[in-house]
């Protein structure tokens, strides 16, 4: 997620070390590539044939709006009645995986599995089916943030043990209707989900409680990832499908090389992915997490740690439920280690206790984390389940134009998002750093690109783009036009080869 990089726009350096590849650049024949989307961002069709209103329906409605100039998802890409040309236009990029996600409340309109909307069922049924139709294969994320309102309204959601069932029963009708899907990510970026969802409470369902509820929703999504992988392997022992959670995982780099940065950054690597990585590859949460939450929360005289202990059946019932290791992967982190909040404020910064900055831009990171998260976790297959850059030219206006009310005029003309250098300078900058972790024997076997069409960015509405397609929001007929850059996947999927020896250049960013 970009959340946190908004309000900073940043030129990186030129990458200009030396790549190391075998096979001169050329992915391996069994690498697969794909794009992704998900329901909300891109459906529309909120309350069309059955389906119940989701939270994030229920968050976008809300007067005063919390998205900027007060978009909504109501509409978005219209991918609901508009599915079969999206898929035939990631087809015509040539890749082999198409990722979308299953919006909970069109197959279960309350979220309880006593009523099934068979046109929602049957819509995803046919999505599979076009998807098959172009020999390629369906990636499908489960839960991709958008939970029935009314489980949220009967006090089930992701902070209480509740929804572990309910949660396993519609991911159940999912596996049992659509046999063909191969590849099942259960749920979609749990640290957005607790930290913006339940710490700070800028997305759905909008709770805040930080440094507290987001890590019962760490342990409840954790809980409800296992169960559901356990319900999958004992209900469904012939599928050939491959199961996993998608975290979001950048790379954190110390800001200097002072022992305390270097500290803080390992520090914050285990809260943002050994959070969830840890207790799902190694078992339990990282040792820092226990050990700073602990202290911090008696500090602030609480007669117990903030962070949910896991009992030996929990950790036992978490540990090796994966079948691969899924990251979303955007940028890199620079770290600096923080100064100790007084012993009262419980949050997740003060827990944390670093101070960041970014950079979209270090393609390098993506080998780094690589490298790192096969030393900490293993030799695994590793599908980096999203990889992106976001553009937004709307919204630097807005900040320029701090008065204006209403949605400002494109400054910068149509263009510029269609001729997107800078994002085949993304892909091909961290495309050559996943060849050279290939080359030296990481199990990387796959990228799916986020995202294929402009769609909703959340809060951000439809003012940051990160699609293949572009697509004018103001034009009714929203039509797909295909960017550069789907050109350059195109080129890339018929070559299968990247020329990693030229310079690559620096990219203005958001
Ligand atoms: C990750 C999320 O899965 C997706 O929904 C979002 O649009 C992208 N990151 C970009 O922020």
């Amino acid at each position: 997620m970009y959340f946190l990089l908004m309000f900073i726009m940043l030129f990186s350096t030129a990458s200009n070390k030396q790549i190391r590849l075998k096979n001169n650049g050329r992915f391996p024949d069994k690498f697969t590539f794909g794009t992704a989307t998900s329901a909300y961002q891109t459906e529309g069709a909120w309350n069309l044939d059955g389906k119940g209103e989701s939270i994030w329906d229920n968050f976008m409605h809300k007067v005063p709006s919390p998205a900027l100039y007060g978009d909504t998802g109501d509409i978005a890409c219209d991918s609901y009645r508009r599915y079969k040309e999206d898929i035939r236009n990631a087809a015509e990029l040539g890749v082999q995986i198409y990722k979308f996600s299953i919006a909970w409340s069109r197959i279960l309109p309350t979220g309880y599995a006593n009523f099934i909307n068979d046109k929602g069922l049957t819509h995803y049924k046919n999505v599979v089916k076009e998807i098959l139709k172009y020999n390629m294969t369906p990636a499908v994320t489960i839960y991709h943030w958008d939970l029935p309102q009314r489980l949220l309204e009967d006090g089930i959601d992701w902070t209480t043990n509740d929804l572990i069932p309910h949660f396993v029963n519609y991911s159940r009708i999912l596996i049992r209707n659509l046999p063909e899907v191969g590849y099942w990510i259960t749920i979609n970026e749990p640290k957005q989900i607790c930290r913006l969802g339940y710490g700070i409470g800028v997305i759905a369902p909008g709770i805040k409680s930080n440094g507290v509820l987001e890590y019962h929703c760490a342990y409840i999504v954790l809980k409800s990832h296992a169960a559901v992988y356990r319900m999958f392997k004992k209900e469904f022992p012939h599928y050939t499908a491959k199961m996993s959670l998608g975290s979001d995982c950048q790379w954190i780099r110390p800001l200097t090389s002072s022992p305390s940065d270097i500290e803080a950054a390992t520090r914050q690597l285990q809260f943002e992915c050994g959070m969830y990585f840890h207790p799902l590859f190694n078992g339990d949460w990282p040792e820092i997490l226990k050990q700073r939450i602990q202290e911090r929360s008696f500090a602030a005289n609480l007669s117990k740690s903030r962070l949910p202990e896991f009992t030996d059946e929990e950790i036992y019932d978490i540990k090796g439920n994966y079948d691969f290791l899924g990251i979303n992967h955007y940028y890199t982190i620079f770290t600096k280690n923080g100064i100790e909040s007084p012993p009262n404020i419980t949050s997740y910064e003060a827990d944390v206790r670093v101070t960041d900055s970014f950079d979209v831009y270090k393609p390098d990171g993506i080998y780094e984390l690589l490298k790192w998260l096969t030393e900490e976790y293993g030799y695994h297959e590793i599908l980096i389940t999203e990889l992106g850059l976001g553009q937004n030219f709307t919204y630097l206006n807005k900040i320029k134009t701090p008065h204006l009310q209403s949605k400002p005029p494109y400054v910068i003309t149509e263009n510029i998002y269609i001729n997107d250098i800078d994002r085949i300078y993304h892909f091909k900058g961290y495309m050559c750093y996943i060849l050279e972790a290939i080359t030296d024997g990481i199990n990387v076997i796959g990228i799916i690109i986020w995202n294929l069409m402009d769609d909703l960015e959340w809060i951000f509405g439809y003012n940051i783009r990160f699609g293949l397609y572009y697509i004018d929001f103001e034009d009714p007929k929203l039509p797909r036009i295909s960017k550069k850059s789907a050109e350059f996947i195109k080129d890339l999927m018929r070559t299968r080869t990247l020329n990693c020896t030229e310079t690559i250049q620096p990219v203005c960013l958001i």
